[in-house]
């Protein structure tokens, strides 16, 4: 089996199956470097999601028209060859949907009724091809729900306290709402910090056990859930522990949600803002 040790790599070798589409990140802060450098290959349309009004994103190389903050990385033109920004615009919550959730008990631990901001950004890579980022300033469980489908769910270093969601991720109730949008074949990465409201035994415990190494060593067993196989393929750098991945396949392959192809683009209505000088 492929392992995958991406630590100080460029990009990150997955399985051939895993569906081309969205990334989503919940409680992002500004950790958005490794995501993009490494995962946009196998990303359509990333969906960062940070509750405050912060620059998630890296230095870009191209862009002239944003000051170059030297505490930040910088994706260079190696990989990303333009950036088109377009003005923040509101997003638009369905409160029915969180209704829905608060019916199972699941609360959006931050969402305050307030529209939130969107700022989207497309980026034009070296072979032509356009990837959307859209950082959204907003409770990370209130964008999830405006999501249908999901090819890489990412979650690292988010906690009970010091600015963390204390949203419970993998609490069964909301794991599975994960699970329901995760195509098949698609991608969690996490260190697991989120676990802490689970109980101690779930299958999917091996997301925090913290046990494997950074070279790939003792990586957790793989398990089955929810008509799922996990398997762990790999680390991708650190987290609280290490941050695995873990390729999720159903078993009951009739059950399979639609193909990345099918996907629903998120939907937006912009206007041109602004176009970097190459
Ligand atoms: C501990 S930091 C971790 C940031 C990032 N995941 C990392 O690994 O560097 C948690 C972040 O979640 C954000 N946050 C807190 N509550 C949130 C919520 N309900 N929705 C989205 N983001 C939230 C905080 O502002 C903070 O930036």
């Amino acid at each position: 089996m492929t392992r995958n040790i991406i630590r100080n790599r460029l990009s990150c070798e997955l399985p051939p199956d895993v569906p081309y589409g969205v990334l989503f990140y919940p409680c992002v802060g500004r950790d958005t470097y490794y995501p993009i450098r490494c995962l946009i290959e196998y990303v359509s349309d990333f969906h960062f999601v940070e509750i405050m009004d912060i620059n998630m994103l890296p230095n870009f190389e191209c862009r002239k028209d944003i000051e170059y903050d030297p505490n930040r990385k910088t994706i260079h033109f190696d990989l990303v060859k333009n950036v088109v920004s377009f003005p923040p615009y509101d997003d638009n919550i369905d409160e029915e949907k969180l209704t829905q959730l608060r019916l199972k008990f699941i609360k959006p631990e931050g969402y305050t009724g307030k529209r939130g901001k969107i700022y989207k950004h497309e980026l034009m890579l070296v072979d032509n091809r356009i990837v959307n980022v859209y950082c959204h300033v907003q409770d990370g469980l209130a964008v999830f729900t405006s999501l249908e489908n999901i090819s890489i769910f990412f979650l690292r270093r988010d906690s009970l306290g010091e600015g963390g969601s204390g949203q419970g991720w993998f609490q069964e109730e909301i794991f599975k709402l994960i699970l329901d949008k995760l195509l098949d074949g698609g991608i969690i990465v996490t260190d697991g910090s989120s676990g802490y409201f689970t109980k101690p035994d779930v299958p999917w415990k091996g997301f925090w056990e913290k046990k494997a190494d950074d070279k790939g060593n003792n990586l957790p067993k793989d398990f089955t859930y929810y008509g799922r196989n996990f398997k762990c393929i790999g680390i991708f750098g650190p987290g609280s522990g290490p941050t695995l991945i873990w390729q999720v396949k159903r078993i009951q392959k009739d059950l399979i949600t639609p193909s990345a192809n099918e996907i629903p683009k998120f939907k937006t209505n912009l206007t041109y803002f602004s176009k970097s000088k190459m």
